[in-house]
């Protein structure tokens, strides 16, 4: 079983994949950690200072290659990695079930009002149209949608595992 979750910043990827991961038994990844140790850098700030976003997405393709043939894993990407088509690729196999976490953009700029690790939602405008750019793509890799506004981490996680289930 390997599920892969993909959303905007804020969507709760994150919380959501710990949660997947103790339901299930299953081992976590979470991309943006694994970005941080292959850069050498404390956060996202310094992989931008070091390389540019262009360090980030070769990361991310290099982890999205790496992980290509493990099954029994939850992954949490981090946002962008639907820029490249070839991380949803890697990531789909051998068994890989894309979930989509919708959330509104309301919803997000609540989730990330003090929030200051991300360097691409420094700028509230450039943030919006970035979601709005996203969000074809989001449904575009999406085997499953889920709307995740006005429900807990536990009801999403549930929702996620049925949906699996049911195939
Ligand atoms: C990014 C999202 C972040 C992180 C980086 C870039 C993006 O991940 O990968 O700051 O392109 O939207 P989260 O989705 O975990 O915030």
């Amino acid at each position: 079983m390997k599920i892969v979750l993909i959303g905007f910043m804020g969507s709760g990827k994150t919380s959501i994949a710990k949660r997947l991961g103790h339901l299930l038994k299953l081992p976590i990844l979470e991309m943006d950690e694994l970005v941080l140790q292959k850069t050498n850098t404390n956060n996202m700030h310094e992989v931008f200072e070091k390389g540019g976003e262009l360090l980030l997405r070769e990361t991310e393709i290099a982890i999205a290659h790496e992980y290509a043939s493990t099954e029994n894993i939850v992954i949490s990407t981090g946002a962008g990695a639907i820029l490249n088509k070839i991380i949803l690729d890697y990531l789909k196999k051998p068994d890989g079930k894309i979930f989509f976490l919708n959330a509104t953009f309301q919803t997000i700029t609540v989730r990330l009002a003090d929030d200051v690790l991300r360097p691409l939602f420094k700028n509230r405008v450039e943030a919006e149209s970035l979601y709005y750019f996203r969000q074809p793509l989001y449904l575009k890799y999406a085997d499953h949608v889920v709307e995740v506004d006005k429900k807990s981490v536990e009801e999403l996680a549930q929702e996620i595992v049925e949906s699996h289930l049911k195939g």
